[in-house]
């Protein structure tokens, strides 16, 4: 739904105006998404830069203002996206980069936390799912209220790469990867499907499929430096999602309590989003062998939290 339609004006803070940032403000200003999009960098100049550059735009798209701004502008945020950290560089893991990001997280935290005692944290930067555990943490909200971009976006890469093999919009796939967004994510065969019929593919057929998925990133990585656009979009459907109070299922990053035994870590799992942020995970009845990956999944996340001394 358009920002303007909304009665409440609504505010979406970015941290971080590089490659992710920027392009997610700007596919926010495309699809309306908010009244006002803040750009929120420590090099000042370039957020103004990116602001500016995006508000010439304006006679083409919605009425949203897009301004830089600093951590005071968090007061009237529903919605902060933190995209700000070292992005992986050709060969990293994503994990690679937790000892470099986390400290940047802290202080992001902090500095949200000191204007806004009860936003939306929907955390983007690498590792997502550990640092997305360490934002809820950190900040004290509920983990109701602090969630990651988690396999939103292999979901969608898995997705297309399915809708190619099978002639169809990618719209019409229902298909879902779960798990770390990185190395350990499964994919749910069992429950992927178009209008119902599983998908027809032989087993080297899917492994081949899901390995694309999984390494899109170093692909994409490896030929232009970074990825930007894909994730954009997904940050902008998270959004969408909470701000419409849709009530709608998507695999972000989130917490869970108690998953049959799998508890106390952030993975990408099917969760449904409402105005206030997550209102429940979705028991999506994996089979045996998914259950088994999930499992190895959380407990790949939960060393790694543990290494941070975080739980
Ligand atoms: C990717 C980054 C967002 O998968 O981790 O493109």
């Amino acid at each position: 739904m358009p920002a303007s339609y909304r009665t409440k004006p609504t505010r979406i803070v970015v941290v971080g105006s590089g490659a992710v940032g920027a392009t997610t403000a700007y596919t926010l200003l495309l699809r309306d998404r908010a009244h006002e999009i803040v750009l929120i960098d420590a090099n000042h100049e370039k957020a103004q830069g990116d602001a500016l550059d995006m508000s010439h735009g304006a006679p083409f798209v919605g009425g949203a203002k897009v301004f830089a701004g600093d951590y005071a502008d968090c007061e009237q945020a529903d919605i902060v996206i933190i995209t700000a950290g070292a992005a992986q560089r050709p060969g990293e893991t994503r994990q690679d980069l937790l000892k470099r990001n986390i400290g940047i997280l802290k202080d992001i935290v902090q500095g949200v936390l000191r204007y806004n005692p009860n936003p939306i944290l929907l955390v983007a930067s690498n590792p997502v799912d550990v640092l997305s555990y360490a934002a809820w943490k950190l900040s004290g909200l509920s983990h109701k209220r602090v969630i990651g971009s988690g396999t939103v976006l292999d979901s969608a890469r898995f997705r297309y790469l399915i809708g190619e093999k099978a002639g169809v919009t990618p719209k019409s796939v229902h298909g879902y990867v779960i798990g770390e967004h990185g190395d350990s994510e499964l994919p749910v065969w069992s429950r992927t499907n178009i209008v119902g019929a599983p998908i027809v593919l032989s087993d080297q057929e899917q492994d081949e499929l899901f390995s694309s998925t999984r390494n899109a990133a170093y692909q994409i990585i490896q030929a232009k430096g970074s990825t930007a656009y894909a994730i954009a979009l997904a940050l902008d459907r998270i959004c969408a999602s909470i701000l419409d109070n849709e009530h709608g299922i998507l695999n972000v990053s989130t917490y869970l309590e108690d998953y049959y035994g799998i508890s106390d870590v952030y993975l990408g799992f099917p969760t449904i989003l409402s105005g206030g942020g997550v209102k429940s995970i979705v028991d999506i009845q994996l089979s045996e062998n998914e259950f088994a990956a999930l499992r190895r999944s959380a407990d790949f996340l939960k060393e790694r939290i543990v290494e941070l001394s975080l739980s």
